[in-house]
């Protein structure tokens, strides 16, 4: 219809009404797939981007959706928030609170990564992913609960990666999201008694979405990684939002404190993406005959 996807959920659609949530990153990719679910079951949602002008177009499309469907263009607003500055991070609370008067959710989606091996990363790089996917993520959770969370509850959900067997070729973006989910489990607990829960949502890297394509520019990598989840097949950003959509709500009410995998087995799955270069220099295995004769003779001199 006009262009416009099929916006949809398995969740029943008053799921969310009267509810409202911040979400970074909202336009795009995986954040738009999880606005659209979150708008469909009625939660009116604030999308956060650093760069307004490119969320433009997801929100263009949305509020489109909205009209068709009778629903009020004021369900979804866009800021403009760099989730790496604390006081913008602050604003974007305070203005959340002024335009919807609540809030309920945070789902902390805002990140990215460019491909580099480690010994390449500059120090510029490296502060830059880290202070985007764990600092921006840490100061989004931090003030949604000064503000309002700490007082009202709430449910966060934190988007990582999948980097359980390291994270190759993006080893800031592994570090920084090795460290939200340990950030995920300290939170819940210690904002348990607020009654807030803290999980995060793992992706794998076969979930496809336009905008992934776009900044690899290249789709053979997405036939490269399908070879390596064991159902054969990529995974959408619906089936992602689903998961973030099922944290948030009710029906995970004793979850707290979880990283929720969405990638078909492909973390547990022995074939890795990554390729081990041609060794220039082979790891030796250890010489214990030499080293036991050593100690035997050396046994011997005393
Ligand atoms: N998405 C990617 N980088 C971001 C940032 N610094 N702030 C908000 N959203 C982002």
């Amino acid at each position: 219809s006009g262009g416009i996807k099929a916006v949809t959920s398995l969740f029943r659609p008053s799921l969310f009404k009267n509810k409202v949530a911040i979400v970074t990153g909202g336009g795009t990719g995986i954040g738009k797939g999880i606005t659209q679910e979150l708008l469909y079951l009625g939660c009116k949602v604030m999308i956060a981007s650093r760069n307004a002008d490119r969320i433009q177009t997801g929100a263009a499309e949305m509020r489109g959706w909205l009209r068709q469907h009778g629903r009020s263009e004021n369900q979804l607003e866009v800021a403009t928030c760099n989730i790496r500055k604390e006081p913008e991070v602050k604003s974007l609370i305070s203005q959340t609170l002024d335009t919807f008067g609540q809030l309920d959710f945070v789902v902390n989606n805002g990140g990215g990564q460019f491909v580099c091996p480690a010994k390449d990363i500059s120090l510029k790089g490296w502060n830059a992913v880290v202070d985007t996917n764990l600092t921006g993520t840490f100061l989004m959770c931090r003030e949604a609960y000064k503000q309002w969370m700490e007082a009202n509850g709430g449910a966060i959900v934190n988007i990582i990666a999948d980097m359980w067997k390291g994270f190759p070729m993006m080893s800031h973006s592994g570090a920084a999201r090795s460290g939200v989910d340990n950030l995920t489990k300290s939170l819940a607990l210690e904002w348990v008694h607020s009654g807030v829960r803290v999980n995060s949502v793992a992706p794998g890297s076969s979930i496809y979405s336009d905008t992934a394509a776009a900044n690899y520019g290249d789709l053979s990598i997405f036939e490269e990684n399908k070879k390596t989840v064991p159902y054969g097949r990529l995974g959408s950003v619906e089936e992602v939002s689903s998961a973030v959509c099922f944290l948030l709500s009710p029906a995970a009410s004793f979850i707290t404190g979880e990283s929720l995998r969405v990638d078909a087995g492909q973390s547990l799955y022995a074939i890795a993406t990554y390729k081990i270069p041609e060794h220039k220099t082979k790891i030796a295995t250890y010489k214990w005959e030499d080293d036991l004769e050593q100690q035997t003779s050396d046994g011997k001199e005393k």
